[in-house]
């Protein structure tokens, strides 16, 4: 599995905008579970908090540790008694807290950052009067010494910050008197991250993230909590830590992320690239505080992460069924935002001639004119789209904006191709298969060439439809490694990284190539044209392939360079109906997304009576 991981390069250079995005922003996490307990987990926790800080994010550390202060509290024999599931605090428990986590949890933490290289100091509410709080009652029963935080110092914490150091914080809140106070952790990391308005709060739990009859909730709104809460899926101790995640993000904290502790490095994970892991909560689709709830269920296409086999034929057949009924029109009085940062030809036209055959009115918008994310912000420009038109297409440079625009829209967001992903264009490509029956479970795909954004879509279909994809590609030009892991998991399909072009395609039913410089990178062009030379779809190439085997190209093709002139055109060659057919599939997504419930009730569900969501909402950062 070795040529499955990223070179050096590459994973800095996924990282580079993210490092250039937080430089400077405050990260509060709070640390608990086993990353707390387990020697291996401590010590990749304290390198990862380390590596942020050295890239200038401002990282600011809130503990827990009940078990160490039951335990110790067993130990001198006091009895720890509940109340409703929270620890009631008396003075013996006052006593442990005080031990086990002021003392020894808080120099634990503070003892592993600073021997693997940081700076850690560690602090509690009274250390400058840190934290200010005072007492709390749990539904109206005393608790003891149990507070809340009232206010934070912090001046304290910028002046160390500032110096370079990472604080690392037991949450003892001080009150009027001198009294002590015992704060929920979760409770504590909140309230410091509002007081320091930091871009982001982490819980380290040791689940996924949130989870509902075992599958992960990548996005957490105020309204689909309220729901879960409600229905009972949400319980425990994932329901304080919800709340105070949406008292943060009323306060100012941008997101908030639940992520699972227990995988070494996941907060590197989540921050530096391109798929984010665990839950993310935001207070609802973008919208600013304090404005009303509007009662809408959104949905994207951005990538396939949970679109599945069933939902995929099932856009193969509307696909079909809009082909033969061009009177069908359900995008009737709609409008559609196409939105263009690189250039174009198949995805403008499909898009614009599919919006104007589906009855609606396609508004196409090159970066020139509108230059998202550099004229006004992203959510002002998402905003305001969304009050004109019903969905936004959008073709960009960095995949985080797709899902900002996602984010932020009110209406629905389509990635019409992106440095990380092009979904549209997989799902024409395995469409094209579909109409020439190639699209059998096992089927062989070889992509030859660059392990781009066209590749990490096939690896994705990979996660979603059984394939056997063979992807040869020079070293350091591999597809991103988390969707392989990601696709892999899902046990469909085999995934191999070759360097041999005749290992890929011995025996293929598909030979699949793309350019070897994408869009925005054309400055690395003269070294592709060398790296790249051997990975050409030729007929020396094709003569290793399945007896049955089609030749596909996403297009724009370089002629004489990835594909010769000669295999553009041999009998095999589908590589012209792939681009006809972004037409139809894109004019499923459409009518799926915001053609109304005749088209979707009609066609998609009647067969079987269910409809099936075939779109995603995405993990953002
Ligand atoms: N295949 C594809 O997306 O083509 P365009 O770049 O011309 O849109
Ligand atoms: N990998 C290519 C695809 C073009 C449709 C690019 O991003 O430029």
């Amino acid at each position: 599995m070795n040529n499955l991981l990223m070179t050096k390069e590459e994973i800095l250079i996924e990282a580079l905008p993210y490092i250039q995005r937080y430089e400077g922003t405050t990260f509060v996490i709070k640390y608990g579970g086993a990353a707390m307990t387990e020697a291996k987990l401590k010590e990749s926790f304290a390198k990862d908090v380390i590596l942020l800080r050295k890239i200038g994010i401002r990282v600011v550390i809130v503990h827990g540790g009940g078990s160490a202060i039951t335990s110790l509290s067993e130990k001198l024999g006091h009895t720890t008694n509940f109340h409703d599931g929270q620890r009631i605090t008396d003075d013996d428990t006052l006593a442990s807290v005080m031990m086990a986590l002021v003392g020894t949890a808080n120099k634990e933490i503070v003892r592993l950052i600073n021997t693997n290289g940081g700076t850690a100091i560690g602090l509690a509410g009274m250390d400058g009067r840190l934290l200010s709080g005072s007492k709390m009652l749990h539904d109206g029963v005393d608790l003891g010494a149990v507070g809340k935080i009232d206010s934070v110092n912090t001046k304290l914490l910028d002046l160390l910050i500032s110096d370079g150091a990472i604080p690392v914080i037991a949450p003892v809140a001080v009150g009027d008197e001198g009294e002590l106070y015992n704060v929920n952790a979760d409770f504590a990391a909140a309230a410091i991250a509002s007081a320091l308005h930091a871009e982001k709060l982490f819980y380290l739990t040791d689940t996924e993230g949130i989870l509902t009859n075992g599958e992960l909730v990548p996005t957490l709104t105020a309204e689909k909590a309220q729901q879960l809460i409600t229905s009972g899926e949400l319980s425990g101790g994932m329901v304080p830590k919800v709340s105070s995640a949406f008292e943060a993000i009323d306060s100012g904290v941008h997101k908030v992320h639940i992520i699972n502790g227990t995988r070494k490095h996941s907060l590197l994970l989540e921050i530096f690239t391109n798929v984010g892991v665990g839950t993310q909560i935001i207070r609802s689709e973008g919208r600013p505080k304090g404005t009303a709830a509007q009662p809408k269920t959104k949905r994207d296409l951005i990538d396939f992460s949970t679109l599945d086999q069933t939902t995929l034929l099932e856009l193969f057949k509307l696909s079909d069924m809009l082909k033969a009924h061009p009177e069908i029109k359900p995008l009737t009085g709609k409008s559609v935002a196409v939105l263009f940062q690189k250039p174009s030809l198949r995805t403008r036209i499909s898009f614009e001639v599919g919006i104007a055959e589906l009855g609606g009115t396609p508004v196409i918008l090159g970066d020139e004119s509108i230059g998202i994310g550099k004229r006004e912000s992203v959510f002002d420009t998402a905003k305001v789209i969304s009050r004109y038109c019903d969905a936004i297409i959008a073709r960009v440079f960095g995949h985080d904006l797709i899902r900002e625009l996602a984010e932020y829209a009110d209406v629905p967001v389509v990635n019409a191709l992106s440095d990380l992903l092009h979904p549209c264009q997989i799902l024409g490509d395995a469409y094209t298969l579909y109409t020439h029956n190639k699209l059998h479970p096992g089927v062989k795909v070889a992509f030859i060439g660059d392990g781009n954004n066209v590749a990490n879509s096939w690896i994705e279909l990979a996660g979603i439809f059984p394939i056997h994809l063979a992807i040869a590609c020079p070293k350091g030009f591999e597809p991103s490694a988390t969707l392989i892991e990601q696709a892999l998991a899902k046990g469909l399909s085999t995934i191999e990284i070759l360097r041999d072009p005749y290992a890929a395609a011995r025996g293929a039913e598909v030979l699949y190539s793309d350019v070897w410089t994408s869009m925005g990178q054309e400055d690395e062009r003269s070294d592709r044209l060398k790296i790249f030379a051997a990975y050409q779809i030729n007929a020396a190439l094709l003569n290793v392939a399945s007896p049955n085997a089609c030749i596909m190209h996403c297009l724009p093709a370089h002629r004489g360079e990835e594909i010769t002139d000669e295999m553009m055109g041999v009998p095999q060659s589908v590589i012209f109906e792939q681009a006809e057919n972004r037409l139809h599939i894109q004019k499923a997504v459409l009518a799926t997304l915001i053609g109304g419930d005749d088209v979707r009730a009609g066609h998609l569900s009647s067969r079987n009576g269910t409809h099936h969501e075939q779109t995603t909402t995405t993990v953002s950062h």
